[in-house]
C-alpha cells in the first residue's frame, strides 16, 4: 500500500511538473524554470517607464533598442529603486547566490512588472522572455502601428542547467561578412546562448588578420570559387576578418552576453596555413597546392575538403611553435575568452610518418606512437597558451596519446570524448555529431536544398540526451555545457546556413537551458511553430515542412515572357522571409532561373537576384529567400521569376511557396 501511495505521489508530480509550467501556453523558446500565469494583462505603452538600478540601466537600454522598430517610440529610462507603475529592474542578491547571475524572476501585475535579477545577464534574458510573453508582432523590423501590446500577467522564475550554450560556424569552408556573423549573434542571444564559436582556421581557408604573419590571410584566405566550376566560374574566392573587424563583432558579443571563442585547428586541418607557409610542412610532403591554385585545379568541381592525408603541420620543426605563439598574442589582444580552441582533430599522420623531422623528434622524445607525437605537439601548445593566461580547449581526438588534465576537452564524436574527459577529471564541452551537427540533412522533403549525408532531424536533436544523468555529481559538474555546429562544405551562402540551424537550434537552447527531465518533444512542436513566426518577422530563413503550390510553368510560355508570374495575394499570411522552390517535373529541358521577386501593386518590393536553374535529375541553388519586411495585407502581390529554359524548351513544373 505504500508503495502505490508512494507512486501515485510520484505520478502527481510528475503531471504537476508537466502541467503547471504556463510557459507552454505562452508559446515562450527555452522554456523557463517556472511560469504561472495569473488573471489580467500588462499593458505597455508610450507612457511606460523603465526605472532600473543602477548598473542595470545599459540592460534597460537594450531591450528599449530592441523592440523600437515595432513600436515606432522609445521607452523612458530612469535610474532608481523603486516605482508602483511601469517596469522595475533591480538587482536581487538572494536570486544570485541561489541560481547565478544569469538567474531573473519576472512580477507581471496589471501596473508594474518587476524584474529581479541575479546580474546583468538575467536583466538581459528576462527582457528576452518579455519580448516573447508580447504579441509577437513586437519581432517586426518595421513600425507596425495600430498594434496593442499587452502580455499576461504572470509570475516567472527562471535560471540555465548549463553555463556554456554554445554554437559553432565554420567560415574556412565557406565565408561570411562580419554583419552575418552579427545577426548570428543577435539571435543566439535570443535563445540565451552565450557562446560563439568561431571556426577561423581550416583547411579550406585562413579567416583571420594576424599582423605578425600577413601572408596567412594574403594567400591563405583565397581559393578557386568552390560553387560552379562546371559552368566555367574560376574566380578568386575567399575573404577574412581583419583585427577591427574582430573588435567589433566581440564588442557586440559582449554587449549580448556571448563569449567568443577562436579556433585556430592545428596541427591537422591546416592547408591553408601550409600554402602560405610552406615552411611548416614536412620534408617530403607533396604541398596541398591544388586547393588554392586556381589555374590548375584537379579537384574541379569535387567537394573541397578532401586532402588524401595530407593536412598537418610539420610536428618536428622547432619553428613552428614560436609561429603559433605569435598568434597566440595577437588572439589574447583580440579575444577575452578564457579559452583558446586549438583543433587537435583528425590529423592526417601520413606526413608525419615519412618525415625525418618528425621521426627524429619521436626518437628524441622516446614517443611510440603517432599519437603520442599529437599529444607531445599539443601539449607544447598548451604551454604557449597557459603561458598567456588562457585555457587550451580542442577536439576529443586530443584525449588520445596522453594529455594534460587541465585542457578541456569538446566532444564531437557522440559524447564518448565527454565521458572519458571527465573520467579522467577534465572540463568538457558535448559538441556531439549525433545531436548538433546541423549541416546534416533534417529531412527527407524533395524541396529542401541538397545537404550532406546523414540525418538529423530536429526530433532527433531534441531527444538528444548529451550526457547520462546519473552519473556523480562531482563528475556532471565537468560537463561545462553542450553546442551545436555548421560545417559550411555545401552550403554557400548564409541564407542557407539559417535554414539548416533553425528550427535545430530551438532543440539546442533548451536542452541548454531547462532543467533534465522537463523536455516533452509533442509539445515543444507547437512551441516552435508559434516561436517560429517570431523569427520570421526577423527575416530569419528557418525550415519549415509546409509548402504550396501557388503555380505551374511551361518552359514555351515561359521563354515567350522571359518570365513566369503568379498572383500571391491570397498566399502571404505575414511579413517574413518566404521560400520559393521552383521544381521541374516533366520534359528534357531545364531552366535557367534569376531574380525571383514579389512585386507589390506592380512594384517590386523583395528580391533575391541569385542565379540558379532546374533540370531532370539535377538542381542548382534553386531555393529562394524572399525578405518581406512589412504586409499591406490590402494589396497585390505578385510572384514574378526571370527564367528561360536551356537544351530546348521541352520542360514544365511548378512553383513552391513556403510562408512563415
Ligand atoms: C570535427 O567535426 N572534425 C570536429
Ligand atoms: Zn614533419
Amino acid at each position: 500500500m505504500r508503495k502505490i501511495v508512494l507512486a501515485l505521489f510520484a505520478v502527481l508530480i510528475l503531471m504537476n511538473g508537466a502541467i503547471a509550467n504556463d510557459g507552454k501556453k505562452l508559446n515562450l523558446l527555452p522554456l523557463p524554470v517556472k511560469v504561472n500565469v495569473k488573471g489580467g494583462a500588462f499593458k505597455l505603452d508610450k507612457d511606460c517607464q523603465i526605472v532600473a538600478n543602477e548598473g542595470l540601466v545599459k540592460e534597460a537600454q537594450k531591450f528599449v533598442k530592441q523592440i523600437k522598430p515595432a513600436l515606432g517610440y522609445e521607452l523612458g529610462i530612469v535610474e532608481g529603486q523603486t516605482t508602483n507603475f511601469g517596469i522595475l529592474l533591480q538587482y536581487d542578491n538572494d536570486l544570485k547566490s541561489k541560481y547565478g547571475k544569469e538567474s531573473y524572476q519576472l512580477n507581471i501585475g496589471n501596473d508594474l512588472v518587476k524584474i529581479s535579477v541575479g546580474g546583468e545577464e538575467g536583466a538581459f534574458y528576462a527582457f528576452q522572455t518579455i519580448r516573447q510573453l508580447l504579441p509577437t508582432k513586437i519581432y517586426s523590423r518595421v513600425k507596425l502601428p495600430g498594434e496593442t501590446w499587452e502580455m499576461s500577467c504572470a509570475e516567472i522564475l527562471d535560471y540555465p542547467r548549463f553555463e556554456w550554450r554554445g554554437y559553432m560556424l565554420d567560415v574556412s569552408r565557406t565565408f561570411c561578412d562580419a554583419d552575418y556573423v552579427k545577426h548570428t549573434l543577435d539571435i543566439m542571444a535570443e535563445h540565451k546562448m552565450n557562446v560563439f564559436h568561431w571556426h577561423l582556421v581550416d583547411n579550406n581557408g585562413w579567416r583571420i588578420e594576424i599582423k605578425k604573419y600577413p601572408w596567412l590571410t594574403d594567400v591563405g584566405a583565397w581559393r578557386m570559387q568552390p560553387g560552379y566550376p562546371q559552368r566555367g566560374d574560376t574566380t578568386r574566392y575567399g575573404g577574412y576578418y581583419t583585427q577591427e573587424d574582430i573588435r567589433e563583432i566581440v564588442a557586440y558579443a559582449k554587449d549580448r552576453h556571448i563569449t567568443i571563442l577562436p579556433e585556430i585547428d592545428i596541427p591537422g586541418h591546416s592547408c591553408a596555413l601550409i600554402y602560405a607557409m610552406p615552411e611548416f610542412a614536412c620534408k617530403n610532403a607533396n604541398k596541398p597546392e591544388y586547393i588554392f591554385n586556381f589555374k590548375d585545379f584537379p579537384q574541379r568541381g569535387k567537394p573541397f575538403q578532401k586532402h588524401e592525408g595530407t593536412n598537418a603541420v610539420c610536428a618536428g620543426n622547432d619553428d613552428v611553435f614560436p609561429f603559433f605563439e605569435g598568434i597566440v598574442e595577437e588572439l589574447v589582444d583580440l579575444f577575452p575568452c578564457e579559452y583558446i580552441h586549438i583543433g587537435g582533430d583528425e590529423v592526417k599522420k601520413e606526413w608525419w610518418e615519412a618525415c625525418p623531422d618528425c621521426q627524429k623528434r619521436m626518437k628524441d622524445e622516446h614517443l611510440e606512437s603517432s599519437d603520442e607525437l599529437q599529444a607531445y605537439f599539443i601539449k607544447r601548445l598548451e604551454k604557449i597558451i597557459n603561458k598567456h593566461g588562457k585555457y587550451l580547449m580542442g577536439w576529443d581526438e586530443i584525449l588520445e596519446g596522453g594529455i594534460t588534465k587541465s585542457s578541456t576537452i569538446m566532444s564531437w564524436r557522440g559524447n564518448r570524448g565527454a565521458i572519458a574527459a571527465i573520467e579522467n577529471g577534465q572540463k568538457t564541452v558535448v559538441a556531439s555529431n549525433r545531436g548538433y551537427y546541423f549541416q546534416k540533412d533534417q529531412t527527407d522533403n524533395p524541396l529542401h536544398p541538397k545537404k550532406w549525408p546523414g540525418m538529423m532531424t530536429l526530433k532527433m536533436a531534441y531527444e538528444y540526451q548529451p550526457i547520462p544523468t546519473n552519473l556523480p555529481k562531482e563528475k556532471l559538474d565537468l560537463v561545462l555545457g553542450i553546442q551545436s555546429a555548421l560545417w559550411t562544405p555545401f552550403t554557400n551562402k548564409p541564407d542557407l546556413w539559417d535554414l539548416a540551424v533553425y528550427p535545430r537550434n530551438f532543440a539546442l537552447c533548451e536542452t541548454a537551458w531547462i532543467p533534465v527531465g522537463e523536455k516533452n518533444w509533442e509539445e515543444f512542436q507547437n512551441r516552435v511553430l508559434n516561436h517560429q513566426l517570431r523569427l520570421a518577422y526577423e527575416g530569419v530563413a528557418y525550415w519549415r515542412e509546409e509548402s504550396v503550390k501557388v503555380g505551374s510553368w511551361n518552359a514555351k510560355e515561359v521563354n515567350r515572357a522571359d518570365k513566369i508570374s503568379i498572383d500571391i495575394s491570397k498566399q502571404l499570411s505575414q511579413a517574413g522571409k518566404y521560400l520559393v522552390v521552383i521544381d521541374h517535373t516533366k520534359g528534357n529541358a531545364g531552366l535557367n532561373i534569376q531574380n525571383v521577386s514579389f512585386v507589390k501593386d506592380g512594384k517590386p518590393v523583395a528580391l533575391d537576384y541569385h542565379f540558379g536553374s532546374t533540370e531532370e535529375g539535377k538542381d542548382l541553388d534553386r531555393m529562394y529567400f524572399i525578405d518581406l519586411q512589412y504586409l499591406d495585407k490590402g494589396a497585390q502581390y505578385e510572384l514574378q521569376i526571370d527564367a528561360h529554359s536551356f537544351n530546348g524548351d521541352d520542360c514544365q513544373g511548378d512553383v513552391y511557396l513556403f510562408q512563415p
